[in-house]
């Protein structure tokens, strides 16, 4: 679970929250973390812009989710970050309706393995999250958009029907069916291991981030409140504050349940 402080939700504001974890990790972040403090002081009760640590906080996030495998290099990610207290509060709105639709309709067919404790727990915190959800210190929305590519690989013509040639009639209907899965999922395998990347470096820095896409069941909504083109697909939102409760080690199926040796 995600809270805007270490101590509990809501104790400390949430962009306090990220610079001091600034000023924790980063040797040189005293510096950092005064003058952002002042900042803070400054603006009095108001909900404050994010002070210059928390933007090279989340920034750094960003940077290594930019480090991650794309085809092709096409480099086609785009990352919102959103601190603005007023927009996470609209987003908060629209979050709200996807867990309850989830939790109404999906939530019940979870996995065998997962115990009526463990579904609990996951709901307690899911019902948490939801509430306290405007709280969050900040979003990262990861999108992607790899039209271009996609429209001139679709233009090139004299090298599709050179393809074609090498692949003979029976493969070439293959082919045309199986491109479509190949550019839907080199897209979303463009930016997933850039996710993983951001947060994986959150963990380092001692932040708890979470991989969320339930949005993109009313993604054109949350795409409305944030400005994101109608042509860029958003593949996830990162809520990214302090890790509440356990920040343990993740329970996972054994691998002996998982590995097929040499066919399946
Ligand atoms: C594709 C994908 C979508 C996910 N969507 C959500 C989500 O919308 N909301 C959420 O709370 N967690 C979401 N998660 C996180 C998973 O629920 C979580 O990884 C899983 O329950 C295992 O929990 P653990 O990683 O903390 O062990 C998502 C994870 C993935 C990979």
């Amino acid at each position: 679970m995600i809270g805007a402080s270490a101590g509990g939700p809501g104790t400390d504001g949430p962009d306090r929250t990220l610079r001091a974890r600034e000023a924790h990790v980063d040797g040189s972040g005293t510096h950092a973390a005064r003058s952002a403090g002042d900042h803070v002081d400054d603006a009095g009760d108001a909900a404050p812009a994010p002070g210059p640590a928390t933007t090279a906080l989340l920034e750094r996030l960003v940077e290594a989710a930019t480090w991650a495998p794309n085809a092709s290099n096409v480099q086609g990610f785009h990352y919102v970050v959103v601190t603005d207290r007023a927009q996470i509060a609209r987003l908060a709105d629209l979050w709200a309706v996807c867990v309850d639709v989830y939790h109404a309709w999906m939530a019940s067919a979870a996995p065998g393995h997962r115990d009526r404790d463990r579904f609990e727990r996951i709901r307690a915190a899911h019902l948490y999250q939801r509430d306290h959800f405007a709280e969050t210190p900040a979003l990262i929305v990861a999108c992607y958009d790899a039209g271009g590519w996609f429209r001139r690989i679709q233009l090139n013509w004299p090298g599709a029907l050179r393809g074609f040639r090498r692949l003979g009639p029976r493969r070439t209907l293959q082919f045309l069916r199986g491109a479509r899965a190949y550019m839907g999922r080199s897209e979303a395998a463009s930016i997933y291991p850039g996710v993983e990347n951001l947060l994986l470096t959150a963990r380092a820095l001692g932040l708890g981030a979470t991989l969320t896409t339930w949005h993109l069941t009313i993604e054109r909504d949350f795409k409305k409140v944030l400005g994101i083109p109608r042509r860029v697909r958003t593949f996830a939102l990162i809520p990214v504050g302090m890790p509440m409760g356990n920040f343990g080690p993740v329970r996972r199926r054994p691998l002996a349940e998982i590995v097929h040796r040499d066919r399946w």
